[in-house]
């Protein structure tokens, strides 16, 4: 069926209310993409104009959807929840299509092959109505496709007769209706007695019932579950990664456990590639070949180059990597870091808005923010760069070839000339001309034999405190042995202490 004679309606202004949460259940991620956003990505590769019914937090969903959508999307507020049917009526003006393909907003496993098949088979056999339908092993929640007389009708679980109950064949909420038909039919619709609602698929029964051909395409269920539940939520989020996990694996990708690996839709891995246990793979991340991403390492919108390693706990974010660098274990880039080719960021070094050039080493316990570092250089344990001075944030530049010395402070702004030099535990405050070197630390004093004459006090000053502390011994032994001869004599002349009977006696072993 060509796109140009469908146009299609999308539900999500529920509340979510089995869902349980003040969010509504469309602004949900699985594998980092919006809910409501994955039937519009399917209708936006068949190019077709959307209708979107908002209503419980129309205004986060819309925002959502603007940022990510190409398709045109037609907005209509429902102002009450009244059910699928008012929802669907809610978008009468531009039912501009012949056919009008409607979906609910929380089936995000479809699939566009459902879709085509769909509307391919509707075409083919002129129906009014056609809807997905599965088969399920426990069908609680979704509405029964009962099929009796050569009729048809979906009933609902909260209306559904004990009956009907055991029907394993289900509503997946997909239909593609005859413009005509819904227009004649939408306003017969009865509100449910059980809830109150307008149900959608009171339509199958309407057209049924007139001899009109409502025809039923199968899907697999895992395609078409629904979410109405976080347990649900949880289900089709376990799918959809493991979906992933096999595409990446079958382009050559080795996950060291990858049931306990989290990735989202919008990632590439490049063949030869080692994704470690408890890794995050997060949306905008591009890792090269022959990468090696170590356990429980986060990589959110970053690209990596070749040949690669990232240690363990690490945490890059918007960032670029280039190719054979090393960064960790539990480094933390952020905010725009790029880092050359052959370069080292070792472990406990948290980089922000920094370039490092290649060949360069920043290896331990360092911070970097606001610098731009050259190539070859080599930053020392324990280096700071202060950036901010409570203001603003000041930039600092590392030319080629620069050596930091161990555990110096950088106070920004500063320009550190090309192979200049800067002694270990200095601050430096003022720029160093290439070819330099800044020493600046107090200067060293020797106090000559203090040392030996310090440990001789020492000795001394122990020898007396240990002495008095003898003295204190005894006196507290005299106490104690006096007041339990006392204790005895009061109490009954006699105490038994060990195994020796004593009538208070110098013998006694108190
Ligand atoms: C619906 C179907 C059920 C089917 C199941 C498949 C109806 C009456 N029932 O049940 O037969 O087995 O989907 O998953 O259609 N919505 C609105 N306005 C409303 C009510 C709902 O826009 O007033 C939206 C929701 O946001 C959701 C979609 O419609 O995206 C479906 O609603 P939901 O309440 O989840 O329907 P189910 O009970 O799952
Ligand atoms: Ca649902």
């Amino acid at each position: 069926m060509p796109a140009q004679s469908v146009r299609a309606v999308v539900l999500a202004a529920g509340k979510s209310t089995r869902f349980k949460r003040k969010k509504s259940k469309l602004l949900s991620k699985i594998c980092g993409r919006e809910m409501v956003l994955f039937p519009l990505k399917i209708l936006e590769k068949f190019k077709i104009p959307v209708a979107l019914v908002l209503g419980y937090q129309a205004d986060e969903i819309k925002e959502i959807v603007e940022k990510s959508c190409a398709v045109p999307v037609d907005y209509f507020l429902q102002h009450e929840r009244l059910g699928t049917g008012d929802a669907v009526l809610c978008s009468q003006e531009k039912w501009d299509q012949d056919n009008i393909l409607i979906l609910n907003g929380d089936v995000p496993l479809l699939t566009p092959e459902i879709i085509e098949d769909l509307l391919t088979r509707h075409e083919q056999e002129q129906a009014t109505i056609s809807f997905i339908a599965t088969r399920m092993i426990n069908p609680t929640g979704y509405g029964r496709v009962v099929e009796e007389n050569e009729k048809i009708k979906i009933i609902e679980e909260k209306d559904c007769p004990e009956k009907f109950r055991e029907i394993n064949k289900v509503n997946a909420g997909i239909y593609v209706i005859k413009r005509s038909f819904l227009e004649e039919s939408i306003n017969k619709l009865q509100k449910s007695s059980v809830s109150g609602e307008f149900y959608l698929t009171d339509l199958v029964a309407l057209a049924s019932d007139q001899g009109l051909k409502v025809q039923v395409v199968l899907a697999a269920f895992d395609a078409v579950r629904g979410v109405n539940t976080l347990q649900e939520l949880w289900a089709v989020e376990q799918v959809m990664r493991s979906n992933l996990i096999k595409h990446w694996m079958n382009n050559g990708v080795r996950f060291e456990l990858a049931q306990s690996i989290h990735i989202d839709i919008e990632v590439e891995i490049g063949p030869d590639s080692f994704i470690g246990t408890g890794a995050h793979i997060l949306n905008g991340t591009k890792i090269g070949e022959g990468c090696f991403v170590a356990a429980f390492t986060i990589l959110e919108n970053t690209t990596v180059g070749d040949e690669t390693t990232i240690h363990s706990h690490s945490v890059i974010q918007d960032s670029r990597i280039g190719n054979e660098v090393h960064i960790g274990p539990f480094a933390r880039l952020r905010n725009n870091v790029v880092i050359a080719d052959n370069a080292t960021v070792g472990n406990f070094v948290e980089i922000k808005n920094s370039s490092i050039g290649s060949k360069s080493k920043v290896k331990h316990l360092a911070y970097l923010g606001d610098t731009t570092v050259g190539k070859n250089v080599n930053i020392g344990a324990g280096t700071i760069v202060c950036n901010y001075d409570g203001f603003t944030k000041k930039p600092t530049i590392l030319e080629d070839d620069v050596f930091i010395g161990s555990n110096n402070t950088l106070v920004a702004p500063l320009i550190i000339g090309k192979g200049a030099y800067s002694a270990a535990g200095s601050t430096i405050t003022r720029d160093i001309p290439s070819g330099d070197l800044a020493i600046a630390r107090a200067r060293q004093e020797n106090k000559a034999g203090y040392a030996k004459k310090l440990k001789n006090k020492k000795i001394i000053s122990k020898a007396e405190s240990v002495s008095q502390l003898e003295c204190k011994k005894k006196d507290n032994l005299k106490f104690h042995f006096l007041g339990a001869v006392k204790t005895s004599s009061v109490k009954t002349g006699s105490v038994k202490t060990g195994s020796v009977e004593t009538n208070g006696k110098s013998e006694d072993r108190l």
